[in-house]
């Protein structure tokens, strides 16, 4: 029988994508999104590309009797829960709010699952987790250091709060999936990142760079670095989902393991040569200025993601520039 797998923030970035390789995998997508930083035209994006229609319910993951009625609706197989706020910028401003959102939503999915005696959970964390760390690459031994934003903490908190529910219930599974930063889009061009307002992460302040729509700010050109600009792991979002596939396919398998992965291309580009290599890739222009070090970044962070690649077998298998390439395609439509 297809599995049934409900993906919380499945119109989002990394859920819309995750929701088509799920699709390609023979595992079926019931999809629930509260549109808050999205909107209808992904769902559609994904339809174009799987050719079906889908399941979706514009529900808010914050509200109990919402979740609880697709677990009466459906049998769910197994679950990953990417629906959260994931605006550093904006944690720092409005703490509460994410703290409330993020943790709220989360507290919810657990207790709908235990309801409904599902035992399989797939957890959209981040790098952020590991705040500065020491020494690069992390693995996943690598301590948590102070969360360099509320975002981060909700993540970190999110964390402790599944490992916790794992040790009560000894039948749970979950892989806590620490993205590095998630960049690209569906080849075909129907689904990307679409952020509504002003966007925070780099990519999508390129593309809109790259149309004429703004200058460009580097933040920081002083860091020990090569070039003297922040280095980051950047990771294809098609990768990365196909990645919570091999997360569940494992999940599937287990009873009662709660582990992180992370999941990364093991290797770091700064943001110049970011810049410089969309600009050679799409033969597009980025107009761009220094600014000062935005306030919470780290200087430079990269996994190492050999864990993922032995216990889910999984390992990327597109480059940055497939990324910049496939991200632009996205974004000039
Ligand atoms: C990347 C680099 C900026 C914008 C955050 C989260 C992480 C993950 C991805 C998920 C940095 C520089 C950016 C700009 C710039 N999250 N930059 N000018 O901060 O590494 O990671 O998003 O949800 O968990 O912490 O990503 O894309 O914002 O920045 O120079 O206008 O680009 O300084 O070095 P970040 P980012």
């Amino acid at each position: 029988m297809e599995k049934n797998i409900l993906i919380t923030g499945g119109a989002g970035f990394i859920g819309s994508h995750t929701a088509v390789a799920l699709h390609q995998a023979g595992l079926k997508p019931i999809i629930v999104d509260n549109l808050s930083n999205t909107s209808m035209e992904m769902v559609h994006g994904i339809e174009n590309i799987i050719q079906e229609k889908l399941v979706f319910h514009p529900y808010d993951c914050c509200n109990k009797e919402q979740v609880k009625s697709i677990f009466e609706q459906y049998p769910i197989h197994g679950v990953i829960h990417f629906a959260a706020f994931k605006s550093v910028a904006e944690s720092v401003l409005e703490p509460q709010k994410y703290m409330k959102n993020n943790m709220g939503s989360l507290e919810v999915m657990l207790e709908c699952m235990k309801d409904a005696g599902v035992n399989n959970l797939v957890f959209s964390s981040s790098a952020t987790v590991y705040g500065e760390p020491d020494d690069n690459p992390v693995t996943e031994d690598t301590p948590f250091k102070k969360a360099a934003s509320p975002y981060g903490e909700t993540k970190q908190l999110g964390e402790d709060c599944i490992q916790s529910y794992c040790t009560e219930n000894i039948h749970f599974n979950a892989a806590l999936l620490r993205y590095f930063n998630p960049i690209g889009a569906h080849p075909s061009g129907n689904i990307g990142e679409l952020p509504l307002g002003i966007p925070n992460n780099l990519l999508p302040l390129v593309n809109q760079a790259a149309k004429g729509e703004r200058v460009l700010k580097i933040f920081g050109k002083d860091y020990n670095t090569p070039d003297g600009t922040c280095l980051r792991d950047y990771i294809h979002v098609m990768d990365l989902a196909e990645a919570h596939v091999a997360a569940l396919r494992w999940v599937f398998g287990q009873n009662g393991t709660c582990q992180a992965f992370n999941l990364g291309q093991g290797k770091v580009d700064s943001v110049l040569s970011i810049i410089q290599n969309f600009e050679s890739i799409n033969g597009v222009a980025i107009p761009y200025e220094w600014s000062e070090r935005r306030p919470g970044d780290v200087e430079q962070i990269w996994a190492n993601a050999s864990k993922a690649k032995n216990i889910l077998g999984w390992e990327t298998k597109r480059s940055t520039s497939d990324a910049l390439r496939d991200s632009w395609n996205f974004a000039k439509k």
